[in-house]
C-alpha cells in the first residue's frame, strides 16, 4: 500500500513505534522554534535539566509577541532569550524582527524536515512541505535536548483541491471556508494534507496562509506536496538548493477525505467571535467598522500586504475608520519600503506598525469600547484585542483593505463595482526576498556565552510526584470551548510577567472568575470541571503551568485541545474525561474525591476512574494517556521525570 506525504516524512523520522492511526509514535525532530512568551520558560527548563548544548539542525529564539519595552521587564526577557541562544547554540531574532513563523519561513523552514515550536501556529510551514507540529514550551525543550517528540499517530486527511481561485476569492477564503465546514474542533486529531489540481494555483505562500491557520481547525499540522511553485519560494528566499520533491504515493490511503472546488469560494468573513463563525462578506456589509488592521503570522507576509497596499494606492481610508499595517517580518517592511509601497499606505491614511504580534494578542491598537475591528488575523476569540466586549471580524487582506476604504464591511466586488477604477490586485511575489538579516543573530555570532538574568526572571517551579489520595474542591465550573486566553490572558500587563509564575499565577482564569486564583491557593489543591475542547487555543505552558502552581490537582472535562492536554500531563495535572451526565453531575463548589488509588491506577494503566460528588454521588472519568504520559504524570511532570532520566538522575 502506497504511503501518504504525512506518512513519508514521519517514516523518514521515526525512531519509536508504528505508524499506526492512534499509536503513540517517537519521531526525531530537525527544527525546533521559541518566542518570547513561551521561550523563558523553554531555555529555564532547558537550564534545569542540566542540558548544555542544542543538539537539533536549527534552534531559533524569536521575540515578536511582547516587543515593546514599556519597563524593564520585557527587555530583561530579551536580554535572557539572547544571552540563552548564545549560550546553548540557537539563532536569536531581535524584537521587531518579526513573528517567528513569517522569519522561519523566509530563513529555515524547508521540505522533508520536521520543526517544533512552542507556538500554535508552528504548522505555517506545511505549505512549504516540512512536517511541524505545535507544543507545549517544555515538549520542545527536550526535542531541543536531542529526545524524540512523541505523539499519537494522527489520522490523516485529504483535502482535495479542485480548480481556481476566481476574483477577489484568497487563500484566506480557502481555510475560513475549512472553518465553516468543520468548526474549530474539526481538525482535533488530524494531520490535513492538501491534494488535487488545485494545489498548483496556489503559490507557496499561499499554502502557508492555509496551513497557519489550520491551528484554527485543531489540527495537529497541516501539509502540501512541494511542486515548482515551492522551488519558486526556496529560490527566491536565497535557499533553492534546499528544495526537494515530496508527493503522496498514487495509492496513498487517506483515514478520510473531502474535497473543496477553490472555483466556488468568494471572499468570507469569520464573525465574532469565534474563526469558524464564518459567512459570505455580503451578509453582513454595511456594519459600520472603526478600526482594520492588516498583518500578522496568517497575512502579514510581503506578498499578503502589497495587494492591500495597491488597493489603497492613490485613494484614501474613509474619515471614521482607521488602519493599521503590522508587516509579518522587518523584511517584508523594508522590501515595501524600499519600494515605495509604505508610502503609499501612509499617503492612504494607514498607521505603518512594528513587525510583531502585538495587536494579535491585544498588545497595542486596542479597539475603541462598543466597535467593530476588522483583521487579517486567525483568532478573534472574545477579548483577545484587549477589551472584554470586541467585535472583531476576520478576513483576507483584500476584504480588510475594502473595509478601510468604504468606512463599513464590504464586498470587495461589490467595492469595484462601484468605484469602477479597483482591480483585483492579484497575488504576486517578488523578484526576490532581499531584506536586511541584521536582526538574525546565528550561533557563531552570538553576543552573550552565559546567562543573564534580570530580577523579571524567576526559577522554574516543581511539582511533588503524584499522589494515592486525589481530593478536593471543584474550584471552578466552566463552559465549553475554553481557550488558553481564557486560562492565562496574553495581554501586555499579564504576560509580561510570563518568566515569574508566582506573579503571573495570580491572573489565572481571572478573565472566568477573578476571585478563582486566590481561592485556589487558601482551598490548596482542588479540581476544574470544563466542557468540550479545554484548553483550545494557543500553545501557552503557562495555562497549565500557573493552575499547577496554583495546587489545581486535575481537570474534569468533556473534552481537551491536543496541546493542552499535553501540557496538562508536562506539569504533572490529571486531565480526565467525563460524559454529558458527569459535567451535569458536578457543580462549582462541590467536594470532589478520586476513589481509586490514582498514583497507582496511573502507574498500572487504568483508565476507568470512579469520582465521588460530595461524598455519595458517583461519576465515571476516563484516562486516555499512553505509558510515557502516565509514567511523566507519575513522576509530577515532564521536568522531575526528564531529570529521572538522565543518567544519574533519581
Ligand atoms: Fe503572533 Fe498572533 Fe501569530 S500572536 S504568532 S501573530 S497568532
Amino acid at each position: 500500500m502506497g504511503q501518504t506525504l504525512t506518512e513519508k516524512i514521519l517514516d523518514d523520522h521515526l525512531v519509536e513505534g508504528e505508524l499506526e492511526t492512534g499509536e503513540e509514535i517517537g519521531i526525531e525532530i530537525d527544527q525546533v522554534l521559541t518566542q518570547d512568551t513561551t521561550g523563558t520558560m523553554v531555555w529555564l527548563q532547558f537550564e534545569a535539566m542540566g542540558l548544555d548544548e542544542v543538539q537539533t539542525e536549527i534552534a531559533a529564539q524569536y521575540c515578536d509577541h511582547q516587543t515593546y519595552q514599556f519597563d524593564f521587564k520585557n527587555t530583561d526577557d530579551h536580554r535572557f532569550l539572547r544571552s540563552a541562544a548564545g549560550t546553548y547554540g540557537a539563532h536569536f531574532s531581535r524584537p521587531g524582527n518579526g513573528i517567528c513563523h513569517n522569519v522561519h519561513r523566509e530563513n529555515f523552514a524547508a521540505p522533508g524536515k520536521t520543526l517544533l515550536g512552542s507556538d500554535s501556529h508552528t504548522p505555517t510551514p506545511g505549505g512549504l512541505g516540512e512536517l511541524a507540529i505545535g507544543a507545549g514550551g517544555i515538549d520542545v525543550t527536550v526535542a531541543m535536548g536531542g529526545a524524540p517528540y512523541y505523539i499519537e499517530m494522527p489520522e490523516v486527511v485529504e483535502v482535495r483541491l479542485e480548480g481556481e481561485l476566481p476574483e477577489w476569492a484568497t487563500a484566506k477564503d480557502v481555510i475560513l471556508e475549512m472553518l465553516r465546514r468543520l468548526s474549530v474542533k474539526g481538525g482535533v486529531g488530524k494531520i490535513l494534507e492538501y491534494t488535487g489540481p488545485g494545489v498548483e494555483t496556489l503559490s507557496a505562500p499561499e499554502r502557508m496562509t492555509i496551513t497557519n491557520m489550520g491551528t484554527e481547525l485543531g489540527a495537529t499540522s497541516s501539509l502540501f506536496p512541494t511542486d515548482e511553485r515551492t522551488e519558486e519560494y526556496l529560490e527566491k528566499v536565497g535557499r533553492g538548493e534546499e528544495y526537494v520533491e515530496l508527493t503522496p504515493d498514487d495509492d496513498a490511503e487517506y483515514d478520510d477525505e473531502m474535497v473543496l472546488d477553490l472555483s466556488e469560494l468568494e471572499p468570507l468573513v469569520a464573525q465574532p467571535s469565534m474563526p469558524d463563525n464564518v459567512v459570505p462578506v455580503s451578509e453582513v456589509a454595511g456594519t459600520d467598522v472603526s478600526q482594520v488592521i492588516v498583518g500578522s503570522c496568517t497575512n502579514g507576509a510581503y506578498e499578503d500586504v502589497l495587494p492591500a497596499a495597491k488597493m489603497l494606492e492613490g485613494r484614501t481610508i474613509d474619515r471614521k475608520t482607521e488602519m493599521i499595517v503590522a508587516p509579518g517580518s522587518k523584511q517584508a517592511s523594508e522590501m515595501l519600503a524600499r519600494e515605495g509601497w509604505v508610502a503609499e499606505m501612509m499617503a492612504a491614511g494607514v498607521n505603518f506598525s512594528e513587525a510583531t504580534c502585538g495587536a494579535c494578542i491585544g498588545i497595542g491598537h486596542v479597539p475603541a469600547s462598543d466597535s467593530v475591528s476588522v483583521r487579517t488575523f486567525n483568532r478573534n476569540f472574545e477579548g483577545r484585542s484587549g477589551i472584554e466586549d470586541d467585535e472583531v471580524f476576520l478576513c483576507s487582506p483584500e476584504v480588510a483593505a475594502a473595509t478601510a476604504l468604504a468606512g463599513e464591511l464590504v464586498d470587495p466586488r461589490d467595492l469595484a463595482d462601484e468605484l469602477g477604477d479597483l482591480e483585483d490586485p492579484g497575488f504576486e511575489l517578488p523578484e526576490e526576498y532581499d531584506g536586511s538579516k541584521a536582526d538574525l543573530i546565528g550561533p557563531d555570532e552570538a553576543v552573550d556565552d552565559e546567562l543573564v538574568k534580570g530580577p523579571n526572571i524567576g526559577d522554574v517551579p516543581l511539582k511533588d510526584p503524584l499522589e494515592s489520595n486525589l481530593a478536593g474542591e471543584a474550584l471552578l465550573k466552566m463552559e465549553d470551548n475554553i481557550t488558553t486566553d481564557h486560562i492565562i490572558p496574553a495581554t501586555q500587563d499579564i504576560l509580561m510577567y510570563r518568566s515569574n509564575v508566582p506573579k503571573l499565577s495570580e491572573f489565572t482564569l481571572s478573565r472566568v472568575d477573578d476571585t478563582f486564583a486566590e481561592r485556589a491557593l487558601e482551598a490548596d489543591g482542588g479540581f476544574l470541571v470544563a466542557g468540550e475542547n479545554y484548553g483550545q487555543g494557543s500553545s501557552r505552558e503557562h495555562a497549565a503551568l500557573c493552575p499547577m502552581y496554583l495546587g489545581v490537582e486535575g481537570v474534569l472535562a468533556q473534552s481537551f485541545a491536543r496541546i493542552h492536554k499535553a501540557n496538562l500531563f508536562n506539569f504533572g495535572i490529571v486531565p480526565l474525561s467525563i460524559d454529558d451526565d458527569g459535567y451535569e453531575s458536578i457543580e462549582q463548589g462541590d467536594e470532589i474525591e478520586i476513589v481509586d488509588d490514582v498514583r497507582e491506577a496511573v502507574e498500572s494503566g487504568q483508565e476507568e476512574f470512579t469520582v465521588r460528588v460530595n461524598g455519595d454521588e458517583e461519576v465515571t472519568a476516563h484516562l486516555d494517556a499512553s505509558e510515557r504520559e502516565r509514567d511523566i504524570l507519575a513522576a509530577g511532570g515532564k521536568l522531575s521525570w526528564t531529570k529521572e532520566q538522565a543518567p544519574g538522575g533519581a
